[in-house]
């Protein structure tokens, strides 16, 4: 059988792992942009709230999960529920839709390395134009682009847990930090800076609607990388006796102040370029934001620091969405990969091949979704709207199954594997946990009305993107 199971080599190395799956494309684009469109401060506040109050306790119940059975995920349902057919559903669950996830999250990263190498041979102008973005995209080069980012993700893989996912991460994740403290400095001393900030942050109560709350409920879940297997499998290569409790504390931590600071990078970046913007009328997707409006205001910072200065501010940028992308793709690819080894005895190079080959192929057919091939763009009518292949992965694995596979975390937690058990597991190297207000709390939320405002987000999606039919 498979030898001794593989370990992050030091506490540090989990963390930088665990954040850099964290931090993602989600983090430097889409909450940036959702904090302004709905309240801002007012968001920011209510998005703190959700990531303490409802997120943390379910990031602990993953790794603890996977901490207790050094399994993946469809293992660790397994032992733990003493191989119940039914609680191997959720295990399966936990193993399709990360591989799902990283289907469409591979598109997107395909084109943000796309806009990076377009950026540093010199074409910035020509990104800024509207035809741009729908003509790289269907183009052939996307293809030569898939394949070279699918080389770099499975490379890191291919090098094992402590030497390919943590040495990345330890090198990638600083960089990362700096690079986005760099940008934010820099653009911080720009002309109109302060108007961003301003807008960022003043509080503006009367947007928090209750579908503004399920946004940010769904933004912080999906930032926090939970309910796709990803903190299970790592929690599985956590040392024996690191505390669960204050590590999931440091990775939300980490997570939160990155998707915050980059705030202070694109709203004072969007206000230096236009003071009279208003925010409410930007696009609510990151793929319009990454791709349609930022490079055209990269391009508009020539007029201050030339066409070179524009270009390397754009480099930098891209290249950061880039690194932080290829971080949680490694982790959420990591999964299968994990699945693979454990449930079949594969050794890793193999399980690498494997899921490598079905990946590439769905990648494909998403790739093809924005017009290439006609049968993909239009491959379903949901709730009377036509959606490409591409939306329609994202609809099922990021909208509607993520929330339900958080809400089967709890149940599993408290009512299969038992509160006792899991207490027990966040005890060991933790023993200040024992008797804390933390751990009542814990106990109590997964146990009670964190899975019923899991519950609600899915019902609320399932009835929004499949019948059209709104609750809030
Ligand atoms: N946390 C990531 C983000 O914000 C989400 C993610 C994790 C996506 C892992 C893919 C893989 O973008």
């Amino acid at each position: 059988m498979s030898a001794a199971r593989e370990h992050f080599g030091s506490r540090l190395g989990f963390i930088l792992a665990a954040a850099g799956s964290a931090v993602g494309i989600g983090n430097l684009v889409a909450f940036p942009v959702a904090a302004t469109k709905s309240g801002g401060g007012a968001f920011l506040l209510i998005y703190a709230l959700f990531v303490i109050f409802i997120c943390l306790p379910v990031m602990m119940a993953e790794l603890a999960l996977g901490r207790r059975t050094d399994k993946d995920p469809v293992g660790a349902y397994r032992e733990l529920s003493g191989g119940s057919k039914l609680w191997q559903i959720p295990g399966w669950l936990a193993l399709i839709t990360p591989f799902m996830i990283a289907v469409f999250y591979l598109v997107v990263t395909v084109w943000v390395l796309g806009y990076l190498v377009s950026t540093l041979t010199g074409n910035l102008d020509a990104l800024a134009t509207e035809a741009y973005f729908g003509q790289f995209i269907n183009s052939p080069t996307v293809f030569a682009y898939l394949v070279v980012l699918m080389l770099i993700i499975n490379g890191i893989l291919a090098l094992g847990v402590k030497d390919g996912i943590e040495r990345a991460a330890k090198t990638l994740m600083p960089m990362l930090f700096v690079m986005l403290i760099a940008l934010v400095i820099f653009v911080l001393t720009q002309e109109n800076a302060m108007l961003g900030v301003q807008y960022y942050l003043i509080p503006d109560f009367s947007k928090l609607t209750p579908e503004v709350l399920s946004k940010a409920m769904a933004q912080a879940f999906f930032s926090l990388s939970l309910g796709m297997g990803i903190l299970i499998t790592y929690g599985s290569y956590m040392k024996a006796h690191q505390s669960v409790p204050s590590s999931a504390k440091v990775v939300a931590l980490t997570d939160t102040l990155v998707a915050f600071t980059a705030g202070l990078l694109i709203l004072p970046t969007i206000f230096h370029f236009n003071p009279q913007i208003d925010p409410t009328e930007l696009s609510d997707s990151s793929a319009g934001m990454i791709f349609l409006f930022l490079p055209k205001i990269f391009l508009a910072m020539q007029d201050n620091i030339g066409y070179f200065g524009a270009s390397a501010f754009a480099a930098v940028f891209f290249f950061l969405v880039l690194v932080a992308a290829i971080t949680s793709l490694v982790s959420i690819i990591e999964v299968p990969v994990a699945t693979l080894r454990d449930e079949r005895g594969m050794d890793r190079r193999k399980a690498i091949y494997t899921i490598g080959a079905i990946q590439i192929v769905l990648a494909i057919f998403c790739a093809v979704s924005f017009g290439m091939v006609q049968w993909f763009t239009e491959f379903v009518t949901l709730a009377g709207a036509n959606k490409s292949f591409f939306d329609l992965v994202e609809i099922i694995f990021y909208d509607t199954i993520l929330p339900l596979n958080g809400l089967l975390v709890c149940l599993f937690v408290i009512y299969r594997w038992k509160k006792s058990n899991f207490d027990k597991e966040l005890q060991d190297g933790d023993a200040s946990f024992a008797g804390s207000f933390s751990q009542r709390y814990v106990n109590f939320s997964l146990g009670t009305f964190i899975p019923v405002i899991l519950a609600l987000i899915f019902i609320n999606t399932v009835a929004l993107k499949f019948f059209g039919i709104s609750f809030f």
